[in-house]
Order: structure tokens, then C-alpha cells, then sequence
């Protein structure tokens, strides 16, 4: 019977886990711990960027195809093509619509643009809609331009109209802002522009370079998507890393360049971006930098580096990646070493049109005469994406040595960034820091929680650049939703996300930064799936994930205090923070198993703890995700909780928590 009471304890005493924590910290949490991993993924152009008009400009278009006019339709009897402009209204925009309205047309003659998978209406709202346009040859027309909004059954929402000439032959432009009458009930709404078929019977107008902009975040002219916005800084983001991955481009010709997007709009060609679909560049260079001006976000900035490699899904020890469009295995090519010169030029201007002295470096020049003398703040620049992948690593050492030996010399303050595999290649200089990425399963990430622990300590950091629990099916991890593909996060793979992070927390010595990717996804036009927040043209749906990465980055603190170890592979673990300045200290706890875990916390060593703390939980069914359908089907819930020097807490199955207690 003693026995078995002495048994009986000894188990209870086995399940119960018990947390010390130590209240002298080992190290400080650098404030750059989470943040956000940006590139254009049907995220910038019809996201991030307000623009509402898709296929604007007719960049990067074949005229005279049924393609070039993509999103645009006639109304009425209209004709509609996209012409090679003998005067293009500028030189990196050579196409326009030209526009015919046919003899005998009546009533409304024009054309709609659908936007991005449609467009919100909002009467609260003010649009900003211009155009330019010319008649190809002078007319004796004159009469009224229409532009506005209506749904998509023909309803007129706004509209806004201005006398034109026929004499018109040169490109001119028109802004008109529209004050919709009533909000529409959802976004199958379109913009048009129309002429009366009557009065313009015979007529031809070339049009160009149109946008149609809603109020954006902060009021920037050319700005950001406001609600998107407001999400992003909701999750505490402190970096953004722009403007890839491997959106920084596939092939010299199509790659990213920064002087290709900055200064006027008549300026920027757009380029074909690597996931399918043109960018328009309207997110340049400038307005990211502002975007992190108004966020307080820090740019972690790539910058291009003379390769385009194999994409494939094949496993590739911990890295795995995969681009799902065939046309992308271009082969493996680099730049050769002799070729390099001009690209590291240009990164160098990259990098001096963010930081360096109108002075010196035309580049930041052109940053003053933009309206912005003041260097803005880079202290990272990451060199390539991804070379641990196909043949990259075979050229990676020269490139990284030929950009980084001439970028350390101009821009001693900067910390270069190789996104190699972590010590192999071996490369010269030696790299202060690696981006490291990892797609997998929700088990994988708790069973890897543990994977900083053993690295040296030598000076070298790391950037867990890209990381999200991907599939439930380890064997198939890049295939459909049939075969474990997650579709949208899900309580499960955050709660293994967030049992990693705290591995993160706890090698925070070492790791500088983390982001979950992708980041952003067009409900309507997705190339990869789950990403951390999803939208359409009117809503916006924060993901398990997201709010796991919120929980961890409101709640982040700048001490780290070591405790009792979780058990390496389990499926639970924690980690503890504290904020110096407000003596709030952070308890952080991922149970990514299907039972719920008890822990008794033990903070003996403060002279004080509060006998309440804030409790916020994130759980739910294990494969229950936030979907458009379902958008708030798992938020975190907070409550007042018992705490004191020692507490338990039971931490649901598939759950992440935070305890905020305070300490002295
Ligand atoms: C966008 O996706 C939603 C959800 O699947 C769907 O209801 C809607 O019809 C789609 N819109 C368009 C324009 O395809
Ligand atoms: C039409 O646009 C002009 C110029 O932007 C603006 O001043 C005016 O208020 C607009 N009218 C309506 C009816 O929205
Ligand atoms: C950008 O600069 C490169 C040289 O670094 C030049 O080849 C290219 O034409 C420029 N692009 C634009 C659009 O100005
Ligand atoms: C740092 O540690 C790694 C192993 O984690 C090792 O491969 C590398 O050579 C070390 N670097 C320096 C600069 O000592």
C-alpha cells in the first residue's frame, strides 16, 4: 500500500513537469527577433500595394493579343486592343489601349477594368482614379469622359467626368476622384471609363498608365493597402525582408533592379516577376522604405547576385523548397566572375540609394531629389536567395566573395547576409551571418526546436529567413492538399511552429531574426500555400500562425532567463523573457501534442511575483485553421490567470500561451 502511494507520486511527479527559472538572464533578446519576410507573390501588386487596377499599364505585354488586354473588357459595342503606341506616353511604357467606338454606337460605349478579382466599394471612401490619353489623330470630337465604379451587374456606384477634345494628339492626363453614392455588398464591382457611343461614333482614343488608388496607410500618395497594413503591424513586426527570395529574380534580364522602380510610375517597365504574373514596380524601392518609415519596421534587403538556379522539390537535407511552375528550371546558370563587375555596381547603388550621401553617390541623389535627403536606417543586406539550391553553391563562393569583398570596403556598417547552406561551400570573408530556410512538417518543427542549441558560438549569427510548417505527410511535403499540403495554417502546424520559436527565443544569442513564409496570399490567384495571412479584394484573414507569431512578438521582452530544458523532440516546450524596463516577465509555452500538459513554473528566485498574470491562448481542433469562409474560427483568447512564485498551468493540446507575470 506505501508502496503504491510512493508509485503513485513518483508518476504524478513524472507527468507534472516542473520550470525553474533562473532570474539572472543569459543574454538579450535583440530587438529584431521577429519579423516579416516579404517578396511579390500575388502579395505586392493586387496586396500590399493599394493600386486597385490590374494590368494597368500594359507592362511587359505581347500587343495585339487577346493576353495584353487581361482584366480589361468592353462595354457596350466597344473596340479593344493593346497597341505598340507609335508615341508612347513614355519610353519604359510602350503599349496602350486604343479605344474604338464603332459607327451607329449609342448610349455607353467604353470598358471596365475587373481590378484585382474585384474591387471594394466604399462610400466612406474617396478613389483617386487618372488616366492618360491621346487621339492618335486630331477629330473634331468633343464631349465628356466618364470614369467610375459600378458593380458588376451594371449598377453605377460613382462617377466623375471631364470635357476632351479631339484636338488632343499629345498625351494628357486625367485625375478624378470619385465619391462613391452607396458602399457595394461585396467586390464584384469594376472601374470603367465611357464616352457617349452617340457623340463618339467613329472616334479612337489611345489610353495609358491608369490607376485607381483608395485611401492607403497613412494617406502616402502611391501607397500601401491600409487594412493590410494595419494587419502586418498588429503582429509586431520589427525587419522586413524585401523584395525576395526569389522574386529578386530568375534571369539577368528579368531580375529585380532598383533603378527600374523608382521616380515616376511613366518610368517604371515592370518586369516578369518569378511566380507567374507581370509586376508593375509600382512598389518600388522608395515606397518600401517609407512603408518601414511609417512601421518602424527595419529593412532586411537583398540585393541580387548574379545567378539563376534550378528550382526542384527535392529534399535537400534541411532546406526544401520548391517553385511549382516547370518553366523555372532555367538551367543553373551564374554570371561568370569576369561578368560580375556591372551587378555589384548595381547593388552598391541599391545600397546607396537607402543609405548613402547625396554628395557622393548619384544614387542617393536621386533619393534627395525624391524628396528624401535623409539616409534612411540599413543595417542588413543579404546577398542572392537561396544559393544552397541546384548548382548555386558551386559559384556561390566567387560571387559572395566578389560582392561582399567590394560591399564590406563601401559600406563598412552594413552586415552581409550569405544565403548558402551554413558553412559549406566554405566562403571568403567569412560570412557574419546565414539566412537559413526550412518548409516541413508540424512535427518536424517541435522535433527540431533544439536545433540552434548545439551550434558555436563564434560571432556568426542567423537569419531563419523562411520557415513554416507546410504538409502533414513528411514524404510528400511539396504535393496537393489531398496529400497533407495545408491549405491554411492550422492550430497544429502553429503550435509546432511556435514550439520551434521557442527554440529561437532560447539561441537568440545567435539568432538575430526569424520569419514565417509567405507572408501574404491573394484568396483568388495563390502560388503557394499556407501563407501567414490571406485576403481578398475586401477582407483580410489572420491565420493560426499569425497569431502565433504575434503572440510571440508582442510579448517578446529583451532579457532571455534560461530554465529547466524541455525534453529535446517532446512536443512540449516553453521559453521566458522579461522586459527590463517594465519588469513583465514572458512565459511562453507550444504543447504541440494531442493531450494537454501540466507545468508548474517556479519563480523562487524573484524577491516578488504578481499573484495574477495575463493569461493569452491560442488553441483549437487540430486541424482547425482561419479560412475565408471561416476567418475568426481560432483567436487568441485572454483571460486573468493565478500566478505567485510557483503556479501550474495546463496547457491545452495544440495550444500556444503566453503567461505575462511580474517580477522583481
Ligand atoms: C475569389 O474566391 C472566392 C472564395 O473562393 C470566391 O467566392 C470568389 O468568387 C472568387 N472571385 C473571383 C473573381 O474569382
Ligand atoms: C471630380 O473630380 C474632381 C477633381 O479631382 C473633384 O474636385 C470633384 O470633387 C469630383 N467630383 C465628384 C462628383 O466626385
Ligand atoms: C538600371 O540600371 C542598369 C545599370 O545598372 C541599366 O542597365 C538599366 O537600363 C537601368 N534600368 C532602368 C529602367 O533605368
Ligand atoms: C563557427 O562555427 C561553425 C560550426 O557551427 C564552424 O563551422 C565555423 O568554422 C566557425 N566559424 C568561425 C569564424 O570560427
Amino acid at each position: 500500500m506505501k508502496l503504491l502511494v510512493l508509485l503513485g507520486a513518483f508518476v504524478a511527479q513524472c507527468l507534472a513537469v516542473t520550470v525553474t527559472v533562473n532570474k539572472n538572464p543569459s543574454h538579450t533578446v535583440p530587438s529584431t527577433l521577429y519579423g516579416l519576410m516579404f517578396e511579390d507573390i500575388n502579395s505586392g501588386d493586387g496586396g500590399l500595394y493599394a493600386e486597385l487596377l490590374q494590368n494597368r499599364a500594359f507592362q511587359q505585354v505581347t500587343p495585339n493579343t487577346a493576353a495584353a488586354l487581361n482584366a480589361w473588357h468592353p462595354i457596350s459595342n466597344a473596340g479593344l486592343t493593346v497597341v505598340k503606341d507609335s508615341t508612347p506616353v513614355s519610353a519604359a511604357l510602350p503599349n496602350s489601349l486604343q479605344f474604338t467606338v464603332p459607327s451607329g454606337s449609342s448610349g455607353r460605349v467604353g470598358f471596365t477594368n475587373e481590378g484585382f478579382w474585384g474591387i471594394k466599394v466604399d462610400s466612406a471612401s474617396t478613389y483617386k482614379a487618372s488616366l492618360f490619353f491621346r487621339f492618335p489623330t486630331s477629330t473634331s470630337f468633343s464631349g465628356a469622359l466618364t470614369v467610375g465604379l459600378q458593380t458588376n451587374a451594371g449598377k453605377i456606384l460613382a462617377q466623375n467626368s471631364t470635357q476632351i477634345r479631339g484636338t488632343t494628339t499629345k498625351w494628357t492626363q486625367v485625375n478624378l476622384d470619385l465619391h462613391p453614392t452607396a458602399s457595394a455588398s461585396d467586390v464584384s464591382n469594376s472601374f470603367f471609363v465611357t464616352i457617349d457611343g452617340a457623340a463618339g461614333a467613329g472616334q479612337t482614343i489611345n489610353f495609358a498608365m491608369f490607376s485607381l488608388f483608395p485611401p492607403t496607410f497613412k494617406n502616402r500618395p502611391n501607397g500601401i493597402r491600409a487594412d493590410l497594413a494595419e494587419t502586418l503591424t498588429e503582429m509586431g513586426p520589427s525587419f522586413f525582408r524585401f523584395p525576395g527570395g526569389n522574386n529578386l529574380g530568375q534571369t539577368t534580364a528579368t531580375r529585380w533592379q532598383w533603378n527600374a522602380t523608382v521616380g515616376s510610375l511613366l518610368d517604371r517597365p515592370g518586369r516578369v516577376g518569378d511566380w507567374g504574373y507581370v509586376n508593375t514596380d509600382g512598389l518600388g524601392l522608395l515606397e518600401y522604405l517609407e512603408f518601414f518609415e511609417d512601421t518602424g519596421m527595419e529593412p532586411i534587403m537583398a540585393v541580387w547576385a548574379g545567378e539563376y538556379s534550378v528550382r526542384d522539390g527535392s529534399t535537400q537535407g534541411r532546406s526544401l523548397i520548391l517553385i511549382p511552375h516547370t518553366g523555372y528550371a532555367l538551367g543553373g546558370t551564374s554570371v561568370a566572375e569576369s561578368a560580375l563587375p556591372p551587378y555589384i555596381q548595381q547593388a552598391a547603388d541599391q545600397i546607396n540609394f537607402v543609405i548613402g550621401d547625396p554628395a557622393k553617390s548619384s544614387a542617393a541623389a536621386l533619393r534627395a531629389s525624391l524628396g528624401h535627403p535623409e539616409p534612411f536606417a540599413l543595417r542588413f543586406v543579404e546577398v542572392g536567395n537561396e544559393d544552397f539550391i541546384g548548382s548555386a553553391p558551386s559559384t556561390y563562393p566567387y560571387r559572395w566573395h566578389d560582392f561582399v569583398s567590394s560591399l564590406q570596403a563601401e559600406f563598412p556598417s552594413i552586415r552581409f547576409i550569405a544565403t548558402s547552406n551554413a558553412w559549406n561551400p566554405v566562403l571568403s570573408p567569412v560570412p557574419q551571418s546565414y539566412d537559413v530556410h526550412v518548409y516541413q512538417t508540424p512535427t518536424w518543427f517541435y522535433q527540431n526546436a533544439f536545433y540552434y542549441d548545439g551550434f558555436q558560438r563564434n560571432g556568426t549569427t542567423y537569419f531563419e529567413g523562411e520557415y513554416a510548417a507546410i504538409s502533414t505527410n513528411p514524404n510528400d511535403l511539396f504535393g496537393s492538399v489531398a496529400d497533407g499540403r495545408l491549405a491554411f495554417p492550422t492550430v497544429q502546424s502553429a503550435s509546432g511552429e511556435a514550439a520551434f520559436m521557442t527554440g529561437l527565443e532560447r539561441n537568440s544569442d545567435i539568432v538575430f531574426a526569424a520569419s514565417y513564409a509567405p507572408l501574404l496570399q491573394h484568396i483568388n490567384s495563390t502560388q503557394w500555400t499556407p501563407d501567414l495571412v490571406s485576403y481578398d479584394a475586401g477582407s483580410v484573414i489572420k491565420s493560426t500562425s499569425f497569431y502565433a507569431q504575434k503572440l510571440f512578438a508582442t510579448n517578446k521582452g529583451d532579457q532571455y532567463l534560461p530554465s529547466t530544458l524541455p525534453t529535446n523532440g517532446g512536443t512540449l516546450h516553453w521559453s521566458i523573457t522579461r522586459s527590463s524596463t517594465s519588469g513583465q516577465t514572458f512565459i511562453k509555452i507550444a504543447n504541440a501534442g494531442s493531450t494537454a500538459q501540466s507545468i508548474t513554473f517556479s519563480l523562487t528566485q524573484f524577491s516578488t511575483v504578481s499573484s495574477t498574470g495575463t493569461l493569452q491562448v491560442l488553441t483549437g481542433a487540430e486541424t482547425a485553421s482561419n479560412t475565408p469562409q471561416a476567418p475568426n474560427a481560432v483567436v487568441p483568447q485572454t483571460s486573468t490567470i493565478t500566478t505567485g512564485k510557483t503556479f501550474t498551468y495546463n496547457a491545452p493540446a495544440f495550444s500556444v500561451s503566453v503567461i505575462t507575470v511580474t517580477t522583481q
